[in-house]
């Protein structure tokens, strides 16, 4: 299959396009740097330069797929809205392109769209949250609107996704347990967090892309909930710092502006996933990961 990767230099992206490329699949990764292209071609991708709210770009790469993966997010906090409205336009450019032909387009979102108010694991049938509350939740209504007109579309949730390099959010609890030196959890800690290792999480982005079911929506979830407890010893044992509990008054002056988000509880299940796609999760998982960290 010729597959079109937007976001391919990305942390998921390029796993997705090792993936992809291993398992005899011709891809065309987006690639807006030197390095980015770099990279690429050196993974054996062809390379498309250009920026992802390049509709017209974007249109014409899509008409010449047989397949799309979506990974493509502009994170900058500071205009999360903005870049989430860019993100609608974006996927209903490459739905529209492949409209009719049932390619496939698989896209990239979170498990953390979708809460659930009674600590039960949020699964793959559970309704997103709303762009009026979520601004990201664009994404996931982009895929609706596709989704209701019939065509091929799936959305992946991603939970943390990790590896030894890279840990996602949880990199903003190591940085603050270096600057405070030492490594806090509010309460008993058991706030939970559901993680995938990165490179399974790319194995079901090909899984979804060859056998996924049009209009599904997939967990690549590994571990449904590490406790805050957890994470936060194994970011003590990785630093060497002196790990214990704060109280939910204490969190504002420790976290900062994460206080919010470093109590949320964020369980997600991936059982239905695993069983429709027959995907069998198989990296370290996210305690391993954070204990063998490549850098401090
Ligand atoms: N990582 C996680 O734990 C996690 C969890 C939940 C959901 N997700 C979602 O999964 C997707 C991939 O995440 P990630 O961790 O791989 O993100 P990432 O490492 O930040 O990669 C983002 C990718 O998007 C590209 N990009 C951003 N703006 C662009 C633009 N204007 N034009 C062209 N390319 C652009 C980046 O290109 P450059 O390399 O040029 O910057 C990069 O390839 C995102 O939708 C993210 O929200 C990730």
């Amino acid at each position: 299959m010729r597959v079109f990767v937007t976001g391919a230099t990305g942390f998921i992206g390029s796993s997705i396009v090792a993936d992809l490329i291993s398992a005899g699949h011709e891809v065309v990764g987006l690639s807006r740097s030197d390095a980015g292209t770099e990279v690429l071609v050196r993974a054996g991708a062809t390379v498309l330069r250009g920026d992802v709210n390049d509709l017209d770009t974007l249109r014409n790469a899509a008409e010449a797929a047989d397949g799309i993966i979506h990974t493509a997010f502009n994170h900058d906090a500071s205009d999360l809205k903005q870049h989430s409205e860019n993100d609608r336009k974006v996927i209903a450019t490459l739905g529209a392109a492949l409209a009719g032909t049932h390619r496939p387009l698989v896209i990239a979102s979170g498990t953390g769209l979708v809460q659930s108010a009674t600590g039960r694991p949020v699964t793959e049938t559970d309704a997103h949250a709303k762009s009026a509350v979520f601004p990201r939740a664009a994404t996931e209504e982009a895929a609706d609107a596709l989704i209701d007109q019939g065509e091929n579309v799936m959305v992946m949730r991603l939970p943390q996704v990790h590896d030894m390099r890279r840990q996602g959010r949880i990199q903003w609890h190591i940085d603050i347990a270096t600057k405070q030196g030492h490594v806090a959890y509010v309460g008993e800690g058991l706030n939970r967090v559901p993680a995938v290792h990165v490179s399974d999480a790319a194995r079901l982005f090909r899984g979804a892309l060859e056998k996924g079911e049009a209009g599904a929506r997939y967990h690549a979830v590994a571990e449904e909930g590490v406790t805050l407890r957890e994470i936060a010893e194994a970011i003590g044992e990785r630093l060497r710092l002196p790990v214990g509990p704060i109280t939910p008054e204490e969190a504002p002056e420790y976290y900062g502006w994460l206080a919010e988000l470093a109590i949320m509880d964020l369980p997600a299940s991936g059982a239905l996933t695993q069983q429709r796609l027959d995907w069998v999760p198989t990296g370290p998982d996210l305690l391993t990961d954070l204990r063998d960290r490549t850098t401090t």
